[in-house]
């Protein structure tokens, strides 16, 4: 059963690379991004486990904990780190979640017997302060992710939480965003003056607000 966007993410408890934790626990009132890998020793997760961790400053300024997991042991989980920091110059510093049983996975939909085998494919949740399922992402084994994609959304929802606003195609910080269908053109020019550009009468764009 597939997770949708706005339910609770399932807590658990599972063994990890930073000893047992309960998620919800371990999350707190955090932003959290949970993404699934297929296995331990494979030349693509190795990347991007080490991209993840590269980001942390990124992770920490925006609020938000990463955790990892796949349907490994914690041993080999541990044994696989040191391979992470040696490639990719940046040693893990978030926890891998040990999921042999396959709870988690099963719990958010991550194995998709379709991409070969019972491991978790690439499955990203990011997950907000109240614990409420915000983005969903699959992709399959043989193709690495963008995790300054998955910042770029981070920075997205942290915004239109805050501001009653949407941003456009491959808006990065700083860029114009739009005016949401639900508030009139003339309400809009009312609240933002001639900042407000309009290209059509569902389309207006103001500048980026301050929030
Ligand atoms: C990898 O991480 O390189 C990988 C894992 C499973 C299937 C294909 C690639």
């Amino acid at each position: 059963m597939s997770l949708h966007l706005g339910e609770i993410a399932p807590d658990f408890t599972a063994e990890t690379t930073a000893g047992t934790l309960t998620f919800h626990d371990w999350k707190k009132d955090s932003w959290a991004i949970l993404f699934s890998h297929p296995a331990d020793f494979t030349p693509v997760c190795t990347t991007e486990l080490g991209a993840t961790s590269a980001l942390k400053g990124e992770f920490d300024a925006r609020g938000v904990k990463a955790i990892a997991v796949s349907v490994d042991s914690v041993e080999d989980h541990l044994s696989w780190a040191g391979d992470i920091g040696e490639v990719t110059g940046h040693p893990l510093n978030f926890p891998i979640i040990a999921d042999p049983k396959k709870e988690v996975s099963i719990a958010y939909d991550m194995i998709h017997p379709g991409e070969g085998d019972t491991s978790t494919v690439r499955s990203v949740f990011i997950i907000d302060p109240n614990n409420k399922v915000r983005l969903t992402l699959t992709y399959p084994k043989s193709v690495g992710r963008n995790f300054n994609e998955i910042l770029r959304v981070v920075d997205a929802l942290q915004l239109t939480d805050k501001a009653p606003v949407a941003t456009p195609v491959n808006w990065v910080p700083g860029d114009r965003v739009i005016v949401p269908p639900t508030v009139s053109t003339a309400d809009a020019i009312a609240k933002y003056g001639d900042q407000v550009e309009v290209v059509k009468d569902y389309l207006r764009y103001i500048p980026q607000p301050k929030v």
